[in-house]
């Protein structure tokens, strides 16, 4: 059992948030599978704090997706603090605060994994979110350092977090230079788990459940987050789950693979719309059957689909 604060968390994993991918279908799909905690994807402070139209779908939230975070990204303190207390109204169990997003975009106005270089505007940020909020437990979750692969930058950032009183931080193992190349640095996750006393969660490059356990007996952390693993792969928590409690894990069917893309392929459509659906669908059902002989044949498919109808069948028809 992990203490947040109030919210005390089962199992030691949770799904780190993905723009595009960790949507309401996504979460639905995952808790099916043995997910407790989800997150959204990272939501701008300054468009929901301006209640910005496009901003609402990435937090709605339906009976049964709990409990759930709202990850904010910003730079600026009153904003991040305003949208944190909306964040808090809307009922989400957890806020975390975006420190590792490597989007140009992002980092460009000093957001994201801009903020690991900005201590005194870290600070800043944590103090607002934190008058902000009132009850429920605020999070951070950051990458190793901006460029700088020593981990001195994420060791700065997440002191200043644990001073500010948030209740956890997440390290993903690589410096915004990085981006998504090279392997995680597990060993700059194990420097902050030993530097802190508030949980530590490691992430990156965990694909298997025998990654997981390695990177928990490798770091000491307190836990992991789990992204791109999760892609088409909600068994994923499960097996985690259970090579924790010291079982094997189950590998699923081709065609247990299959039920599971159609229904996801389906409530995504139900959540998003068939428009808009069916184009998220021509990734979902990639990921699913990523790494099987003919998945080519079936993207170049998929991609030409615009239906739902057209989209079960192509599935149904795969081998
Ligand atoms: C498509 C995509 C979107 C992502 N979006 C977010 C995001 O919104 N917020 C965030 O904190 N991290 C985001 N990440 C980073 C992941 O949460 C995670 O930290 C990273 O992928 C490393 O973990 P993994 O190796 O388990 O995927 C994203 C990653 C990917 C691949």
């Amino acid at each position: 059992m992990i203490k947040l604060g109030q919210f005390s968390l089962k199992t030691p994993v949770f799904q780190s948030p993905m723009a595009d991918c960790t949507d309401t279908a996504f979460r639905l799909i995952a808790r099916e599978f043995g997910l407790e905690l989800a997150f959204t994807e990272m939501i701008s402070a300054e468009a929901l704090a301006r209640e910005n139209k496009r901003t609402l779908p990435l937090v709605r939230r339906i009976p049964g997706d709990n409990p759930l975070g709202a990850q904010l990204v910003g730079h600026d303190p009153n904003s991040m603090g305003k949208a944190a207390a909306m964040i808090e109204a809307m009922g989400f169990e957890i806020l975390d605060l975006n420190f590792g997003c490597p989007v140009r975009k992002v980092t460009g106005p000093g957001a994201g994994s801009a903020l690991l270089q900005r201590p005194d505007l870290a600070t800043k940020i944590f103090r607002s979110v934190m008058t902000h909020v009132r009850k429920i437990p605020v999070t951070v979750k950051m990458r190793t350092g901006f460029t700088d692969p020593s981990g001195k930058e994420a060791l700065c950032i997440a002191r200043l977090a644990e001073e500010q009183g948030l209740s956890a931080v997440t390290i993903h193992g690589r410096t915004r230079a990085q981006g998504y190349t090279g392997k995680a640095d597990w060993g700059v996750i194990g420097l902050i788990k030993k530097a802190l006393k508030v949980p530590v969660f490691g992430n990156g490059d965990i694909f298997t459940p025998e990654d997981a356990k390695h990177m928990m007996e490798m770091t000491g952390c307190d836990g992991i987050a789990i992204g791109r693993g999760g892609l088409g792969n909600p068994w994923l928590y499960a097996g985690i789950r259970s090579i924790l409690e010291g079982h094997t894990p189950s590998q699923p069917s081709f065609e247990e693979k299959k039920r599971v893309a159609l229904e996801h392929i389906r409530l995504e459509i139900q959540y998003e719309g068939e428009k808009m659906g069916v184009l998220q669908s021509r990734k979902i059902a990639a990921w699913y059957f990523k790494g099987c002989p003919n998945v080519a044949q079936l993207r170049s498919k998929t991609n030409r689909s615009t239906s739902l109808k057209e989209m079960v069948l192509l599935i149904e028809d795969f081998h």
